[in-house]
């Protein structure tokens, strides 16, 4: 039920810090130690390339996933569309191992894939929210996500808990190879848990972002790099999904490379400024559309910050920012959806599961 809530949707977004903490206490032991049956250590500790097929916001999760499982766990990572994939496989590698990341488990497009990998004789693996899911019982092993029932059509804590058991995945695959991360995920995530607290509890905040940044414009864009590129392509999804504003999610280098025409005065840009290596890179494709009159709403994390940045999110580890910076654009699309008048949890067009290729 939505409770106090007036959408699911603001339910399921409130709900993200209690997620983490489930997540975190189903996947320790007693002692504390990160738990995942030795079988699906083993399969992906033995393979030579992961290939992460997924869809929609599934998919943008299965990108942050990427890097954490090469920078931590090094196994080379691909990540692609399942419903492209099923037409267009890649060579694939002597011991691959398939990864189908699946709110619903029943995602049709993802299933094909699972099919032609297990007829081909690989291994699979589903991350999916929904035990006993068809992804789940067709794949060889099953990562629960333990988020409690998605009903809202936009996917919020689905993702975020997708994010979450990858980064555990990786570092108890990363342990397995002897590898040191240099990451403690346990307290990281406890650390993520308390700043996505934190910006639920600013949602008067995001409304005021929403409203300064998306009430009446047509179109949107998100820029980033790096892992905030990937967010922003979710930030777009989101936005566009209930509200109905057109908006596209572009690595911030590649803005200038022609979509840059479509800066007008006034056309809102969010940029997502989370990480220390690209800091100053994504400041000047700020500047860059600012010089074309674009409204740059800048979302940026403690430590990073510059003055007149529209919203600081609480430090965490860079690699897990993308768990907080994506609670912000949650509630902006939100409130930008809510006050445009649109059906928030049941968008237009959209179904909470796909079941047709
Ligand atoms: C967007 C959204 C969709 C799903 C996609 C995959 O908010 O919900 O993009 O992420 O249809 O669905 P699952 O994860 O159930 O396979």
């Amino acid at each position: 039920e939505k409770g106090t809530y007036d959408h699911y949707m603001l339910k399921e977004i409130h709900e993200q810090p209690g997620v983490m903490r489930n997540i975190i206490q189903n996947y320790q032991d007693e002692e504390g130690n990160l738990k995942i049956d030795k079988a699906i250590i083993d399969d992906v500790a033995q393979a030579d390339r992961i290939y992460i097929v997924a869809c929609g916001t599934s998919y943008h999760a299965g990108l942050v996933g990427k890097e954490f499982i090469e920078k931590w766990a090094e196994v080379p990572t691909e990540v692609h569309v399942a419903s492209e994939f099923v037409y267009n496989m890649p060579i694939l590698s002597k011991k691959p191992l398939f990864i189908f990341i699946s709110q619903s488990g029943e995602t049709a497009d993802s299933r094909a894939v699972l099919v032609e990998a297990k007829r081909l004789g690989h291994k699979a693996l589903t991350i999916t929210n929904v035990p006993g899911s068809t992804l789940s019982r067709e794949a060889d092993h099953t990562l629960i996500l333990h988020a409690g029932p998605e009903i809202a059509v936009a996917s919020t804590k689905a993702y975020t808990a997708q994010i979450a058991v990858l980064a555990i995945l990786s570092q108890v695959v990363a342990n397995a190879h002897n590898k040191n991360t240099g990451v403690d995920i346990i307290p990281e995530l406890a650390k993520v848990t308390t700043a996505i607290t934190a910006i639920v509890d600013d949602a008067p905040k995001m409304e005021q972002i929403a409203k300064d940044f998306l009430e009446t414009t047509r179109n949107a864009f998100f820029i980033g790099r790096t892992m905030d590129y990937y967010v922003g392509l979710e930030g777009a999804l989101k936005l566009k999904e209930i509200s109905y504003i057109q908006a596209e999610g572009f690595a911030g280098g590649e803005l200038k490379h022609g979509t840059i025409a479509l800066i007008e005065e006034g056309t809102p840009i969010v940029a997502l400024a989370t990480q220390e290596k690209v800091n100053l890179s994504i400041r000047g494709n700020v500047k860059e559309v600012v010089a074309r009159g674009a409204n740059p709403c800048i979302i940026s994390m403690e430590g990073l910050e510059h003055d007149h940045d529209t919203y600081v999110i609480p430090h965490v580890h860079e690699m897990l920012s993308p768990l907080v910076s994506v609670v912000t654009l949650q509630l902006i699309s939100y409130y930008a959806a809510l006050h445009r008048g649109c059906d928030v949890d049941k968008p237009r067009n959209l179904a909470k599961s796909v079941t047709v290729e």
